[in-house]
């Protein structure tokens, strides 16, 4: 074998794709790799012009700047559409001084590397919207306790007129007055208990210790919260009957915390549609309690339903989700020895989630 003949050998066992050409951008050969990555052979190659290769990718004047420059070498990177796939690739460019004058250009595919970047940069902008969120939970909290104590005033005012009005033998139309100050109190107690619920979504419920909670009163406790939302965007929520005396062992904050999480993603996923309703069954389902939450959406497609759950997954523009929501649902439902799932027997949209009764049922 001649030295030219090894040497050639040699450069077809590299990694990286490698070409030379004369000064005039003729191509004079180039390594395996090469005329793999470009789909040619040898024989099509040389004697070719550099731009039959590389015309469509707009860098025929930096090359041709590099040869008319004092520059030894060159280097720069640029995305190549081979095959209807973007590479991204590192050029390097060096002038050799042989007796004939030619640059030698190494393509090196480093689309890993700019595709590991790019997640990398897509996963901090996800994490600095999460501590925003994270940020506002805390601030909910805060407000929801700011407001509680303006609301005792006003419900132990609206306590004190009631008592007066009914003492005095003066007033008229007493029927409609004490009325009006039942509506008052009634919406009172409203905003009471939307501030609880605000309350305990936004605090850290994970080291609460677990407590015998009627479903009942979780179910209103979370609906609560979300009714308004569900009202403007025209969504009907419909509760299925289930038995009121229902109880688990849980950190009701955090089951709320996976209602919540669900029913906004239902509201999502149905506020484009004309068929627009969210329904939640509740069944005692032997050791545990089976919730379901359906809505008027045709199901999870099947290229996504694996990566649900995964951390920072998710189909909405940024600064509308985190992705986490669904994330921090299995966690939850983990610590409390239950699971969640999607049903996909169901034509409709289906994520059911179940919670042991007790955890006696567990161990
Ligand atoms: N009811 C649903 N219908 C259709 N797709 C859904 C539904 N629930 C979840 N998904 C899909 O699952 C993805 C992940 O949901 P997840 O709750 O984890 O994150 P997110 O809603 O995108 O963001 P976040 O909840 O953190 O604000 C969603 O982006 C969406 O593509
Ligand atoms: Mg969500």
């Amino acid at each position: 074998m001649s030295t030219t003949n090894e040497a050639q050998a040699a450069l077809n066992w590299l990694p990286v794709a490698v070409c030379w050409f004369d000064e005039d951008l003729n191509f004079m050969g180039a390594n395996l790799k090469f005329l793999q990555t470009f789909n040619l052979s040898e024989d099509q190659l040389i004697g070719e012009h550099f731009s039959q290769v590389f015309d469509s990718y707009g860098f025929m004047s930096t090359i041709g700047h590099f040869i008319k420059s004092t520059e030894a070498s060159g280097e720069f990177h640029q995305p190549l559409l081979l095959n209807r796939k973007q590479l991204h690739f590192k050029f390097t460019f060096q002038k050799c001084q042989t007796s004939e004058r030619m640059i030698l250009l190494t393509l090196e595919d480093i689309t890993a590397v700019v595709e590991k970047n790019q997640e990398i940069e897509t996963l901090k902008n996800k994490m600095t919207e999460a501590s925003r969120m994270a940020v506002l939970g805390e601030m909910t909290s805060g407000i929801g306790h700011e407001i509680n104590n303006p609301l005792t005033i006003i419900l132990s005012q609206v306590d004190m007129l009631r008592s007066v009005i009914k003492r005095s033998l003066s007033i008229e139309n007493k029927p409609e007055l004490l009325n009006r100050l039942d509506k008052i109190s009634s919406t009172s107690f409203r905003i009471e208990k939307i501030v609880r619920g605000l309350k305990m979504y936004g605090r850290d419920s994970s080291q609460d210790p677990f407590q015998s909670t009627l479903v009942t009163n979780l179910i209103s406790d979370s609906l609560e919260l979300c009714s308004e939302k569900l009202r403007e965007h025209e969504i009907h929520l419909i509760v299925d009957d289930f038995d009121p005396n229902l109880q688990i062992d849980c950190r009701p904050g955090q089951i709320s915390q996976i209602l919540l999480n669900l029913i906004g993603n239902s509201k999502d996923a149905v506020a484009g549609l004309d068929e627009r309703w969210i329904r939640l069954q509740i069944k005692d389902a032997g050791d545990v309690v089976r919730f379901a939450l359906i809505d008027s959406g045709k199901g999870i497609p099947t290229s996504i339903s694996s990566k649900l759950t995964d951390s920072f997954f998710t189909t909405k523009e940024t600064g509308k989700g985190t992705g986490l929501g669904l994330s921090i649902s299995k966690k939850i439902i983990e610590s409390h020895f239950g699971q969640i799932y999607v049903d996909n027997e169901c034509p409709n949209t289906k994520f059911v989630f179940e919670v042991p009764k007790g955890l006696a049922a567990v161990a």
